[in-house]
């Protein structure tokens, strides 16, 4: 059944949802920002960061970064780290490269990963790009041994660059001692800011047509009180925004307003 709001407004599918195929991300500077040094770091065959609050947008402007990549030459590698550990890492990465294991041992999943990355570079001829989302949440013991995944045995190219994304105190975990090996392979980093508020205005629009509807949906104000609310992370304006739309249908207004946005936000933690 669809959501009274979608029928009032017109909606041709869900408004500000998170399921966005590459060709409907906004290219904000953000995103250019952070496409630069993801190229930049993977023709170098290096590491880049991109850090920021959690919904500013890191994950997604990754994926747009990564949409541009030819597959045939390209075999891009997603890991989204959650318990934090090298071995769980391990066995993502193993089962991203479709290896059939059932070892839990970290020297043989090791030699199992590098055996596989070496495939696709000289077999394949594909260059892996390894993105490490969530990497926030990694142990500092992670960061001190991963970079032996970088090295290859009597092989000094840099075979597997690595995109890090993760909220700001990745950067303190890199700059720890004993992830000098690898925070010394970092050459670009980016921080995702909050968006300005005609930035937002831009995004809030975008979204709406995305969803079937080309005009301005929302007042001046409601942008304003979005921009505001959210901080100018994009998914908490998502939320904002949506909850306003269905504050506004209720009444039966077809311009959201800053009291539609109040409405909203006293849902929202
Ligand atoms: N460039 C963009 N274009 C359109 N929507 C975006 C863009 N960046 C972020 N979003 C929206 O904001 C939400 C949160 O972004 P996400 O990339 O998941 O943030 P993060 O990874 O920093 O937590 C996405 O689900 C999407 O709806
Ligand atoms: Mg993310």
């Amino acid at each position: 059944m669809k959501p009274l709001y979608r029928t009032f407004f017109g909606f041709t599918r869900e408004p500000f949802t998170a399921e966005l195929k590459a060709d409907q991300i906004l290219q904000t500077a953000e995103v250019t920002a952070v496409a630069e040094r993801f190229d930049y770091a993977v023709n170098l065959g290096a590491i880049a960061l991109v850090t920021g609050e959690v919904g500013s947008g890191k994950s997604t402007a990754l994926r747009w970064a990564l949409n541009r990549l030819h597959p045939s030459e390209f075999r891009p590698i997603w890991i989204t780290a959650c318990s934090g550990s090298i071995l769980e890492l391990y066995r993502l990465l193993s089962s991203e490269l479709e290896m059939e294991t059932a070892t839990y041992s970290r020297a043989t999943l090791l030699k199992f990963i590098r055996r596989q990355i070496l495939e696709l570079t000289d077999g394949r001829k594909q260059k892996p790009v390894l993105i490490i989302d969530e990497a926030s949440l990694l142990r500092l013991e992670v960061f001190a041994e991963l970079h032996t995944l970088t090295q290859f045995e009597g092989d000094s190219r840099p075979l597997l660059p690595i995109i890090f994304a993760g909220q700001n105190n990745l950067l303190d975990l890199l700059l720890y001692r004993t992830s000098i090996p690898l925070a010394s392979r970092v050459v670009a980093r980016c921080h995702l800011q909050a968006i300005s508020r005609s930035d937002m205005e831009l995004y809030l629009n975008h979204h709406l047509k995305i969803a079937g509807i080309s005009h301005p949906l929302f007042a001046d104000q409601a942008v304003t009180a979005i921009h505001q609310g959210s901080g100018g992370l994009l998914r908490r304006a998502n939320h904002l925004a949506r909850g306003a739309l269905i504050a506004a249908a209720h009444e039966k207004i077809q311009q959201v307003s800053a009291e539609h946005v109040r409405i909203a936000s006293s849902e929202l933690i």
